[in-house]
């Protein structure tokens, strides 16, 4: 059922009956995944910011190049979503079966692009964009409602695409229209355009080898309305061809909607749900939005640069069992908890999934120290029963005994 009033990102939009957003994208809205510090498509947001950041930066080197906006609201008007990127009035991706509509002038934003009008407008020269974005689709390994992008964005003047003295030889802009060819607009000249490619696929290229190391890539020639010319990046992974990034030359009549008529520029806007499956071996775009501590925990604690390779879980349910003991004064803790750890994996084997310790204390009074670990149980094969993990639950609470004189509690 239809609010009267929608909230979002602090807008308030009265709704009409173009109002499309089902129940369970208004949940997909509240979740924030990139606000999960140990999401997978944090963890890679942060390495290409890093790596961008790094590589990039302001005259002096003192600053990074590229500002990150990652808070813009995501509701945006049919204007930012379409029409400022020269989106044609009869174009598929209005339908309301493709977008998700608050109402006739509001919608969801269906690409980080829908930003970038009013970014170039408000003076940024170099932006990352990044945030969840959100499309009616079929529910597959690959598309989900809604996945999360990072758009790039570099303008140039005519000194900062060929330097100072190179302005007179180098005019970035046409003094008269020419025809639009395929590597170049009407306004563009032509050097202009060539530089804006070059530098382009160099970022990107350069980008991927910072993600991946080293990685099958190509380019292939694609059609966005506010590029010209545009390409996609594909990746190979598991002998497939995945597309994840579309980018291109924008086109000048968006520079002259935004105010900017003497700058020229490209941008990019790339999947990180794809890039992140490539990267971590995810093999199902659905599992970023489980809650499921299997897949979780693989990236809890992790930072940015370490290199992850997710193991899938099973489907099977899993079973949760903790132990707790108190342990003898000779014990030190910090060498004590890996032996735990490797001691309930030799006895579970392959039934324990995740082992984590919870909580550990000292008695004032009696000077006992006291762990406690839980274990998650699952298996590959079948779903375990209560008594067949307790089985195995009671070996290991044996084991600890024998092994560390430990007192369970
Ligand atoms: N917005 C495009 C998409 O979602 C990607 C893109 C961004 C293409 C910037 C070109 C330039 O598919």
């Amino acid at each position: 059922s239809r609010p009267e009033i929608f909230k979002l990102d602090g807008k308030e939009i009265r709704t009409d009956s173009c109002w499309n957003l089902s129940n369970s994208v208004l949940t997909l809205l509240e979740r924030q995944l990139l606000n999960e510090p140990s999401n997978p498509l944090n963890l890679l947001k942060q390495r290409i910011v890093n790596h961008v950041h790094q590589t990039y930066r302001k005259p002096g080197g003192r600053s990074p190049l590229f500002t990150v906006c990652e808070r813009e609201p995501r509701v945006v008007t049919t204007f930012e979503n379409f029409d400022s990127l020269l989106t044609p009035a009869d174009h598929i991706s209005r339908r309301p079966s493709d977008t998700y509509y608050v109402n006739q002038d509001y919608c969801l934003r269906a690409h980080t692009t829908a930003h970038e009008h009013r970014l170039i407008r408000e003076g940024l020269d170099a932006f990352l964009t990044v945030g969840d974005v959100y499309r009616r689709d079929e529910i597959d390994k690959t598309h989900y409602p809604c996945f999360h992008q990072l758009e790039g964005v570099r303008l140039y003047a005519a000194d900062q695409l060929f330097g100072t003295a190179g302005i007179n030889q180098h005019p970035i802009l046409e003094k008269t229209p020419t025809e639009r060819k395929p590597h170049k607009q009407e306004k563009i000249a032509e050097d202009a355009s060539n530089a804006l490619q070059i530098q382009l696929k160099a970022f990107l290229e350069d980008l991927c080898d910072a993600i991946f190391g080293v990685c099958e890539k190509r380019w292939v020639d694609a059609y966005f309305p506010f590029t010209h010319p545009s390409f996609e990046l594909e990746i190979e992974y598991q002998g497939k061809w995945l597309e994840v990034l579309g980018c291109g030359v924008l086109e000048q009549k968006l520079m002259e909607m935004a105010g900017v008529p003497d700058k020229v520029g490209w941008a990019f806007g790339l999947g990180l749900e794809r890039l992140a499956m490539v990267l971590y071996t995810i093999p199902d775009i659905r599992l970023f939005w489980t809650k499921d501590s299997g897949f979780l925990s693989q990236f809890e604690g992790k930072s940015p640069t370490d290199s992850i390779v997710y193991k899938p879980i099973s489907a099977h349910p899993q079973v949760t069992f903790d132990v707790s003991f108190f342990l003898p004064e000779s014990v030190q803790f910090n060498d004590m908890t890996s032996d735990v750890y490797d001691t309930i994996r030799n006895v579970g084997g392959e039934l324990v999934e995740q082992v984590k310790l919870m909580d550990e204390f000292t008695n004032k009074k009696s000077g006992k120290r006291s762990q406690m670990y839980r274990i998650v149980y699952r298996s590959n094969e079948k779903s375990l029963t209560k008594q067949e993990v307790n089985a195995v639950h009671k070996a290991i609470e044996q084991e600890l005994v024998e092994k560390f004189s430990a007192v369970i509690r």
